[in-house]
């Protein structure tokens, strides 16, 4: 009797488990974790070759990054450098505007400033902008995939991986 009362309960309990222990497992980088498309406005993923006839050196514009969260490309001398800078905030999440003139991120809410490559220069925010990495897919897409390692900007690990 109890063999079988163990059997009723194990057996659903194990198919529970299965799906609930596999959500712990890090996705593949076909999933969540992997490279996608930088898109624009309209939703319509951005090739290079597009963006740099478009986008002089020097430029920093927004496309809808990893998450959807607004991220810069930046467009160097040679065309799109290999990090992109997340646009939100670190203080309270506000869009950080790229002011060309200043040559810096100027957030309009509380002041914080970043240089160029997001790195925080004022305050109050307490950190700098996040960091993607920027690539190309075989078709000639921009894609972005999540920055895990060292912070290039200050050496330290970074704090949104
Ligand atoms: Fe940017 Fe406060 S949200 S400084």
């Amino acid at each position: 009797m109890n063999a079988l009362l163990l059997g009723a309960v194990a057996l659903p309990a194990a198919g529970m488990l299965g799906p609930f222990a596999a959500s712990f497992v890090p996705r593949s980088s076909s999933g969540f974790g992997g490279p996608q498309p930088a898109l624009d406005a309209q939703g319509t993923p951005v090739t290079a070759s597009a963006w740099l006839a478009d986008h002089k050196p020097g430029d920093r514009s927004l496309v809808q990054g990893l998450k959807g969260d607004p991220t810069y490309l930046v467009v160097g001398e040679m065309g799109l450098e290999s990090y992109g800078v997340n646009s939100v905030c670190t203080h309270l999440g506000c869009v950080v505007p790229w002011n060309a003139a200043e040559n810096k991120f100027m957030c309009p809410c509380h002041g914080s400033q970043y240089d160029a490559q997001g790195k925080k220069t004022r305050g109050p925010a307490p950190l700098s902008l996040a960091l993607v990495h920027v690539g190309t897919d075989e078709d000639g897409g921009v894609a972005l995939s999540p920055w895990r390692e060292t912070d290039f900007r200050d050496g330290q690990e970074p704090w949104w991986a």
